[in-house]
């Protein structure tokens, strides 16, 4: 039985125990998930622990994930961009390997999920902080035509900006006047939702758009109702978004995809 763990706090909610446990089941892999509830500062502690004892991979949450970039000695070029680490593999040579599957678990739902490719799209994609810096480098390489990063602190956008050598990407404030024309894609990484708060950009950059909020709930979050009674084309939560990175890390660790229609479609009707 090989051992594995999420990381976080606080940690009792956290949906991906679950996940793993059903990936486990439906691939046949003997292997278990615990969820640890980790002291502030004791990251490092706590995650060094866990290896000596066996563990042989470990997911990361708020609010670890810059510190499991500091403790892997290995990163995946989407990791080193986003500057944290939501997934670590023990290598065979004792190293840690750090991973970000968040990016790559957003482009999977909308790209398989949702049926949306995200090549030639123009994105809008709101927020500059932890969630944001996860998702840049893999929408980047879907080739997009566009990517705009808007914040409501316009320094912290452009700060994310600046790690990434790309011509297609742009950031601004919320009152630039590209907001004022529609996108095909606009993705709220903000954590507006999480408070019952609006985002507060001009309802036209959302016209027909395809809205995807990052958060998600037994109700659509406050974004998505939004978007909708303000002409979205389609709106969907993050939910889909979750399932996909664990599948994504779960990928990492056994080389083995799990099938993720169901499990998203469990974890929905227990929301
Ligand atoms: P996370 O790691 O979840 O992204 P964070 O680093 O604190 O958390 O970033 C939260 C993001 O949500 C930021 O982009 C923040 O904007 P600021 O940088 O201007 O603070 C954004 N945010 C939070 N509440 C918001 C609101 N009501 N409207 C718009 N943006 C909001």
């Amino acid at each position: 039985m090989d051992h594995y763990a999420v990381f976080g706090n606080p940690i009792a909610h956290s949906k991906s125990p679950l996940i793993h446990s059903l990936f486990a089941q439906q691939t046949q892999q003997a292997m278990d998930y615990q969820s640890i509830l980790t002291p502030i500062g004791g990251f490092s502690q706590a995650a060094k622990a866990f290896f000596q004892q066996g563990g042989k991979g470990a997911n990361v949450t708020v609010p670890f994930k810059f510190d499991a970039y500091d403790l892997v000695q290995q990163y995946s070029h989407r990791a080193q961009t986003a500057r944290a680490v939501n997934t670590i593999k023990l290598l065979e040579n004792g190293e840690f390997f750090g991973d970000n599957t968040d990016g790559a678990g957003l482009v999977r739902d909308i790209k398989e999920n949702h049926n949306l490719q995200l090549k030639d799209k123009t994105v809008l994609v709101l927020g500059a902080g932890g969630a944001v810096s996860g998702i840049i480098q893999p929408l980047l390489e879907e080739a997009p035509q566009s990517i705009l990063i808007a914040n409501r602190t316009v320094e912290k956008a452009q700060n994310l900006l600046n790690r990434f050598d790309s011509s297609i990407i742009d950031a601004c404030g919320f009152n630039d006047e590209r907001l004022t024309t529609s996108f095909d894609i606009v993705i709220n990484g903000t954590a507006a939702s999480l408070h019952g708060e609006n985002v507060a950009v001009p309802s036209k950059s959302i016209k027909n758009a395809f809205c995807y909020d990052m958060m998600y709930g037994a109700e659509p979050t406050t974004f998505m109702l939004w978007a909708n009674t303000n002409g979205a084309k389609q709106c969907c939560d993050g939910l889909g978004m979750l399932v996909e990175q664990a599948a994504e890390a779960f990928f990492i660790w056994r080389h083995v995809r799990p099938e993720t229609q169901s499990v998203i479609q469990q974890l929905r009707s227990q929301l």
